[in-house]
């Protein structure tokens, strides 16, 4: 079977840098990308390549070879999921927030709304792909879903698993050349097997067939959580390290690299910091938890659950560390932060160390200014007020946003670094320590900066993962 037509429900961080590369890879392939929020769309179909509303290194050059040939961006979700053979659920999946698993469980939400729109609107048969990280067992809910409430008692549906690996930051290179392409599905009757093969077929136009793996659809599901707790871990307990390398004088890069340089262990994935962020890893562990638990699960519950609590100390403990190296005191006193994405190379801040570093300091009256080349005021205002822990007043009365890193930092008495941001390195320090309070303190949450050049102008810095005497 050959997919002609490809709707992507969903233009988010996923949907549309994912759907942008089919497009380009798959010229015959019409690939229309849809969404209810207007704005976001209208986004997508900015003329101007620097406006698209997701920030990643050459999404702007695929987007401008595909769109208006084979790629369109529409909020028209009705006529695009008629149209599609095959159709990609790409929606958001946030943490429950209310009623039973509230703070833990997945919220399903979009996800069977979009289930339950496709079985009104079908009159042909549809592939569904499952692409938004789901629970395990989540594809039997949507196959109930479409073969109880169709309009079309006729129409057919086949749902696949085919959860997305790609980082931010790094989505395009990513998804150009993944390290493996993972469809799951029903490989128990021939229906099945070609919905896999059609799938296939898609990314064998640019993957090569060895890292497209195929499994059924539990497998499926239940490696996307697995892969993002992982990951996690490795960040946690790579952090976790940090803290006993500051109070013993190991070096966490050198002993990052040292066991990295083990083949069992693996180099990746191995760097300190304030603390991991982003819109996935807590989520999705936090899911992994909850459905362990729903098993009767509690140890392993208990296991995964770790991950979490100590994140949330790294970033608790920096801000703390900010305070205790500042006298106590931070009221009053300006505090640079250089970053606020929750990586570098993207302009998502959702879960990013550096609004939570920033909530602690404001709780203690001090005054912020911050700088970051992707992120806009009216987003770190709304990722604080999101916390609801003070008035929006009070946010922006101790928060100001600066579009030049030398402004944020004159006459500040500390800087932190809460990303990772190439662009730091290359900054003319002896300015920055110029137009600064003293002592400067410099706080490395990224552990990015040569810091014994800096420690020569004057800044008494402080670094993840390595002690030192002078603080
Ligand atoms: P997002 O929030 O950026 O995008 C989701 C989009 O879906 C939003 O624009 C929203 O308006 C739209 N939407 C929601 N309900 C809709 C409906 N009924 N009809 C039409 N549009 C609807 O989310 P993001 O980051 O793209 O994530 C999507 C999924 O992909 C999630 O399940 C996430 O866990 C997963 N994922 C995310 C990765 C990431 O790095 N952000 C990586 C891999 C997977």
């Amino acid at each position: 079977m050959k997919i002609k037509n490809i709707c992507c429900i969903g233009a988010g961080y996923v949907g549309g840098p994912t759907m942008a590369v089919i497009a380009q890879k798959c010229p015959q392939v019409k690939v229309t990308v849809v969404d209810i929020n207007e704005h976001r769309i209208n986004a997508w179909n900015n003329k101007d390549l620097s406006k698209l509303p997701v920030y990643e290194p050459g999404l702007d050059k695929v987007v401008e070879e595909a769109r208006g040939r084979n790629l369109f961006f529409s909020t028209q979700v009705d006529q695009a999921i008629d149209e599609a053979d095959m159709i990609f659920i790409s929606v958001n999946t946030p943490t429950k927030t209310y009623g039973k698993g509230k703070g833990m469980a997945a919220d399903l939400k979009y996800i069977e709304l979009c289930a339950r729109q496709i079985a009104r609107v079908a009159t042909t048969d549809k592939i569904v792909v499952e692409k938004s990280t789901l629970p395990v067992r989540t594809a039997s809910a949507i196959k109930s879903i479409l073969d109880n409430t169709s309009n079309d008692n006729k129409v057919k549906f086949q749902i696949l698993s085919n959860p997305e690996f790609l980082a931010e930051g790094t989505a395009v290179t990513d998804l150009l050349n993944p390290d493996r392409v993972l469809i799951g599905g029903d490989n128990t009757t021939s229906e099945g097997k070609e919905a896999i093969a059609a799938l296939v077929n898609i990314y064998a136009d640019w993957v090569p067939k060895q890292r497209i793996l195929t499994t059924n659809v539990w497998s499926s599901e239940l490696s996307k959580l697995t892969a993002n707790a992982f990951l996690a871990q490795r960040v946690s307990s790579i952090n976790s390290l940090s803290e006993l390398c500051e109070k013993t004088e190991a070096d966490v890069n050198e002993v990052a690299k040292a066991i990295g340089m083990d083949s069992r262990i693996g180099s990746k994935f191995l760097k300190a910091s304030v603390g991991f962020g982003g819109s996935c890893f807590q989520k999705d562990i936090l899911n992994l938890v909850y459905i362990a638990k729903t098993y009767g699960l509690e140890e392993v519950a208990d296991y995964w659950e770790q991950v979490i609590i100590m994140n949330d100390h790294q970033k608790r403990r920096f801000a703390h560390n900010i305070i205790s190296t500042l006298f106590n005191t931070v009221s009053g006193k300006k505090i640079a932060f250089l970053g606020w994405a929750f990586k570098k190379d993207t302009n998502d801040t959702r879960e990013s160390a550096a609004i939570y570093v920033a909530d602690e300091l404001l709780s203690e009256q001090s005054q912020i200014s911050v700088y970051d080349p992707k992120v806009n005021a009216e987003q770190m205002y709304t990722d604080l007020d999101y916390l609801n822990t003070r008035s929006a007043e009070e946010t922006r009365n101790g928060l100001l946003v600066n579009q030049d890193p030398y402004e944020a930092c004159k006459d500040a008495h500390a800087i932190a670094i809460l990303t990772e941001w190439d662009e730091f390195k290359t900054y003319d320090w002896q300015k920055i320590y110029d137009q600064m309070q003293k002592p400067a303190f410099l706080f490395d949450g990224r552990g990015i900066l040569d810091i014994p050049p800096l420690e020569e102008i004057g800044f008494v810095c402080y670094k993840i993962g390595s002690s030192n005497k002078n603080l």
